[in-house]
């Protein structure tokens, strides 16, 4: 900790007898999450891997919760052999049995839960007549259901270990309707990202006096094979015009969900955040 400047300055500076922090602890030391551990959902591929990248290039271990065999196996081979403690388990976030073995499986792994990012997600466009009853029960419950029920299974755990943890969900910035060019085409994934969003400050709320900061990023486009392989109905016309900013590289994002699941969210409770280069403003160049 360094002493930034003492009570007795301040008060002869201003003028008022105000009680502040007179330290503050090195900015490494907020980023350094050794001996932390994580679980990623979907973090087989796409923004959840370099959301895995960036954390365990901070010192966390982590467990990727996934679906996608392959892309799990692929994934912790590639991270263990860059010396990082990361491990993947099977689990279908619309199933609250396998969310509860999952958390099971982590506690079992680490000892602990510090850090739960909800990244698995479903994408996909139809326009309205032909939105399916199938389609939208999985939007909901993937993108929805899945994120409050891993936060109600790893809420438990750290409350009742005393875990002043992070919970970081990620959303998308398509609930705003300048920022995609296929708002008009995307009801079922819209609504569910929206639902995630006032469920993470209803989370954010309630586990904010435990110490648990729960936040939501509203990513814009980014190139992942999610974005590459989505279910489109072949009434949803492809735009070719939109020149709403699209990330490169997931990593763009990644950056800014790994801040949240650090000490450098300590006060962010609640957080919304859109990380879409201006694209919810209306931004169109
Ligand atoms: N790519 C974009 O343009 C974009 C924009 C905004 C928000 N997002 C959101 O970012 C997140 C990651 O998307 P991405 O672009 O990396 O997509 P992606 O499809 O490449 O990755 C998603 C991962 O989630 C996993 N997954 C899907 N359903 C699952 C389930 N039922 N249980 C467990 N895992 C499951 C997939 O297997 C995959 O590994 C998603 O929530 C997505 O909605 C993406």
């Amino acid at each position: 900790m360094r002493p930034i400047y003492s009570f007795e300055q301040y008060g002869k500076m201003r003028g008022v007898d105000i009680q502040i922090a007179a330290e503050t602890p090195p900015f490494a030391s907020l980023i350094d999450l050794t001996g932390k551990a994580a679980i990623v959902t979907g973090g087989a591929r796409g923004l959840g891997f370099h959301i895995v990248n960036r954390l365990v290039e901070a010192g966390a271990k982590v467990l990727i919760a996934d679906i996608a065999t392959e892309f799990a196996e692929d994934a912790v081979a590639h991270f263990q052999g860059q010396g990082g403690t990361v491990e993947w388990t099977p689990c279908d976030v619309r199933s609250t049995d396998q969310i509860k073995a999952t958390v099971a499986k982590a506690i079992e792994l680490f000892g602990q839960i510090d850090i739960l990012v909800n990244n698995a997600g479903v994408m996909g466009m139809e326009v309205l007549p032909q939105v399916t009853e199938e389609d939208w029960d999985d939007f909901v419950d993937v993108n929805a259901k899945g994120g409050v029920f891993f936060a109600q299974a790893v809420a438990a755990h750290m409350v009742d270990q005393g875990v002043k943890g992070r919970i970081v969900n990620i959303s998308s910035n398509a609930v705003m309707p300048y920022a995609s060019p296929y708002f008009g085409e995307e009801l079922g994934y819209v609504a569910s990202k929206a639902a995630l969003i006032k469920a993470s400050e209803v989370l954010a709320e309630c586990l904010a006096p435990h110490g648990i900061v729960v936040t939501c990023l509203l990513p814009g486009g980014m190139r992942s094979p999610g974005a590459f392989l989505m279910k489109r109905s072949p009434d949803v016309p492809i735009d070719t015009t939109s020149r709403a900013p699209m990330a490169m590289n997931p990593d763009e994002v990644a950056r800014v969900a790994f801040m949240m699941a650090t000490d450098v969210a300590v006060f962010a409770a609640g957080a919304v955040i859109s990380v879409d280069s201006a694209a919810s403003l209306g931004h169109r160049l």
